[in-house]
């Protein structure tokens, strides 16, 4: 579309997509031919979920935000759906760019494909098999209705094609490493957390746990706490723990020994803390990578995972398995740090921007 009046409404809602939306809404301003349009679903909402990294990234400031936090799944989605389907109708983007795997993955890509918006769907492919997960869910929708799928693996490549997509797929290499390659430039040389946590040079872990899958079921949740303390004996674990787990090991009247828990930090502290740890025990899908970006091992506390190229490269693990397998070996899928640019790049051919 000439002139640059080429209008992309990018939806984000929880804290992985504030670090994925940062390189790409950088990467679109540089280009210059899109009007990009920011909506926040206000899935997560506390300063330390969310406003940090608007500041941190330097993120503009969504044009709209739904506070739509909290609740079950189906009325968080439901409520997003109305929310952004207002808001479409009203703007009328030409294209609306999704991020990875929440319920405001789900909302924003349902809301647009019901007005027939072309929808670009980042982190397009990952699967892990496991529909109890609501991630898997979102994910398999938003693929199936999304016409770009910007894909940070081949594995994920693989499974969009096993599944019988033929179209708009693209290898382009993962966004978050760029943003990592972003925070190591700015964190460079810092110790300061060190001091903070009251660490020193002491080795220590660390640690994240906050899926659904593991805390959800009391049974589980104890079982991977224990699974902690046990850590704890041999090694100081700094843990950063997510709202829903504290609220849930608040309800259940739990607590662990022998950790020191701390609130979620930013995402300049986080890779301070990756840095210097000499290891990382987490469910999250973010922190898997961002381990091996600092090439540090890493036990993931799931019983499998989308980032299969982080235990094939022997540098994460399950925590069910009980060693890493091989040698240590370096991941060439996620990129070289240009994956914003590349998106850019395709929508840019693609929409005929
Ligand atoms: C969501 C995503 C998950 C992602 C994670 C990233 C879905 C289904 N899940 O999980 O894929 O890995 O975000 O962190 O979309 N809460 C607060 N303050 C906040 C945010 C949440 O107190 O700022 C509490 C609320 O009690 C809320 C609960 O955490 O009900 C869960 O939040 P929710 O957004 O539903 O799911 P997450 O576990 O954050
Ligand atoms: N993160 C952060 N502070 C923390 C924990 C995580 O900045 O205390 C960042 C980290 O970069 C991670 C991202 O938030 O990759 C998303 O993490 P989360 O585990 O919430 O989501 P997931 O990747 O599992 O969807």
């Amino acid at each position: 579309m000439p002139n640059g009046t080429f209008k992309i409404i990018t939806i984000v809602g929880a804290r992985p997509q504030f670090i994925k939306a940062a390189s790409v809404s950088r990467a679109i301003a540089a280009k210059g031919n899109f009007e990009e349009i920011l909506i926040h679903t206000g899935q997560h909402y506390d300063d330390n979920m969310s406003d940090i990294f608007f500041r941190e990234l330097e993120i503009k400031t969504p044009a709209y935000n739904l506070a739509m936090g909290g609740g079950g799944h189906g009325q968080m989605t439901g409520r997003m759906l109305e929310g952004l389907e207002a808001i479409y109708l009203k703007e009328k983007p030409d294209a609306v760019l999704v991020y990875g795997d929440t319920n405001s993955t789900l909302a924003g890509a349902l809301a647009a494909v019901k007005l027939h918006i072309p929808i670009a769907h980042v982190e397009a492919g990952l699967r892990s098999f496991n529909r109890k997960m609501p991630e898997e869910i979102n994910r398999i929708l938003s693929d199936q209705l999304s016409e770009l799928l910007f894909c940070p693996t081949s594995e994920s490549i693989k499974n969009l094609k096993d599944e019988g997509m033929r179209s708009g797929i693209h290898h382009v290499g993962d966004v978050m490493h760029d943003a990592t390659l972003h925070a190591i430039r700015k964190i460079q040389g810092s110790t300061e957390v060190l001091e903070k946590y009251d660490i020193g040079d002491v080795p220590y872990a660390f640690c994240t746990l906050h899926r659904a899958e593991n805390t959800d079921d009391p049974g589980r949740f104890k079982s991977l706490l224990s699974f902690l303390e046990e850590e704890a004996k041999t090694r100081k674990i700094i843990f950063s723990v997510h709202p829903r787990t504290r609220k849930l090991m608040h309800a259940g009247g739990l607590s662990l020994t022998g950790v020191q828990m701390i609130d979620p930090v930013g995402y300049f502290e986080l890779h301070s803390l990756l840095h210097h740890s000499t290891l990382v025990i987490t469910d999250s899908g973010g922190v898997q990578k961002e381990a091996y970006f600092h090439r540090t091992p890493c036990i993931t506390m799931r019983d499998e995972t989308e980032w299969v190229e982080t235990i094939h490269s022997g540098w994460n693990r399950l925590w069910t398995t009980p060693d890493w397998t091989g040698d240590r070996g370096r991941i060439t899928d996620y990129g070289n740090g240009d994956a914003a640019s590349k998106i850019v790049e395709i929508m840019h051919t693609h929409f005929n921007a």
